[in-house]
């Protein structure tokens, strides 16, 4: 018989608090902005053309922002200090920065054990610590564990020795979280699909029926299918790597399709969190204290502090979607995923309520002109 397994959606993981009255104690301003990073302020590893001095000009000008990237694999504060460095020490603050799996944070209270999917080792397992995970495993220790879990493994030696920890087998995995992309998808694949229909989390066990439900969650932390890397075109995202999880996953259930979770932009509670992030930021620089956990979490309040947020993204299917969904303006630029014509192939592509722009910029300048009317 197939059990009932628990599997996560999208509203019962993130705390749904009871809406409170909120008034802001501080009068408007006129424009805050949340600005997307892979394609708007970077290409990897190098800066955008224009974007330094954008974000110092809105330093200059004490005009909040966030950054709100489906990016991760580090702490925040890890990838903070990367950010800081190759974007010429712009003073970004921690409490300015939101990456994918920022928000998934507060699963610390329905999972122990976890299996981390992505990244580089060891920063993606100490993001998974640092959010509060009580054991988190990754790929490496599976491996080391047993290096024939798949016969094409690509860590060293001096890899497994310096990276991988020991681990109970016989203890069940609760849940798979996926923070970044994988850097041996070979691997990946076969240890989450082996999982997913395992017997209850237990590595290197078969259950004995199919179902759509995977015998423990799995959590992405975005489903970008692209994104634009420091290749003239743009590169397989997360989102692919899902697809690839999906259809094995499919074909070993008899055509059920697998009840998964996905987080990131552009999914609402990833711009309900954003939105508090903003808020708080905000009210940091005004002296007033956290706006706390009172809020309720898929709503934006920032229309309390704020005339208009605007999200600068280059990316129309996370960036533009989610943020018009979520009742911001957007604003689209023409240096990363999105080209022109795209509109044209894509007629149901998310279109910026504010325009597109050649790059941030002329986003920026331009919005402020235009909310300003
Ligand atoms: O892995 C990062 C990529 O998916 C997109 O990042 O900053 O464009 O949301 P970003
Ligand atoms: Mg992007």
């Amino acid at each position: 018989a197939t059990t009932e397994i628990y599997t996560l959606s999208l509203h019962d993981a993130l705390p749904i608090c009871n809406f409170i009255n909120h008034k802001s104690p501080i009068p408007k301003t006129p424009i805050a902005f949340a600005f997307d990073i892979d394609g708007v302020l970077l290409h990897s590893k190098n800066p955008i053309p224009k974007a330094i001095e954008t974000l110092k000009y809105l330093k200059t000008n004490k005009i909040p922002f966030i950054l709100l990237t489906n990016g991760g694999g580090y702490t925040e504060k890890i990838r903070l200090d990367l950010l800081n460095s190759l974007l010429s020490n712009t003073n970004i603050e921690i409490d300015q920065l939101v990456q994918s799996h920022t928000p998934m944070k507060y699963l610390t209270n329905k999972f122990n054990n976890v299996l981390v999917i992505g990244g580089i080792d060891p920063f993606t397992r100490d993001a998974a610590i640092n959010y509060g995970f009580k054991k988190v495993l990754r790929p490496i220790d599976l491996v080391k564990e047993n290096p024939n879990i798949w016969p094409f493994v690509k860590y060293s030696k001096e890899e497994i020795d310096k990276y991988s920890i020991s681990f109970n087998i016989n203890e069940p995995i609760d849940a798979i979280m996926v923070f970044n992309d994988p850097r041996d998808m070979g691997t990946d694949l076969q240890i989450i699909l082996d999982l997913l229909c395992s017997k209850n989390g237990l590595i290197g066990t078969k259950r004995d029926y199919i179902s759509n439900k995977p015998s423990i969650p799995i959590i992405f932390s975005n489903n970008d299918l692209l994104w634009s890397a420091n290749y003239k075109i743009p590169r397989f995202g997360q989102g692919a790597f899902r697809i690839a999880i999906r259809e094995l996953y499919k074909e070993l259930n008899n055509g059920n399709e697998l009840n998964d979770t996905v987080y990131g932009k552009p999914q609402i509670e990833s711009y309900a969190f954003a939105d508090k992030v903003l808020i708080d930021y905000w009210r940091k620089l005004n002296n007033l204290k956290s706006i706390g956990s009172e809020l309720t979490f898929l709503q934006s309040y920032s229309n309390e502090y704020f005339d208009n947020v605007v999200m600068v993204g280059d990316n129309p299917k996370s960036d533009i979607a989610g943020g018009n969904n979520f009742g911001w303006e957007t604003a689209l630029v023409k240096t990363g995923v999105y080209k022109d014509g795209d509109f044209e192939i894509d007629r149901n592509l998310a279109k910026p309520t504010l325009g597109v722009f050649n790059d941030v910029y002329d986003a920026v300048m331009q919005s402020i002109e235009k909310v300003r009317k």
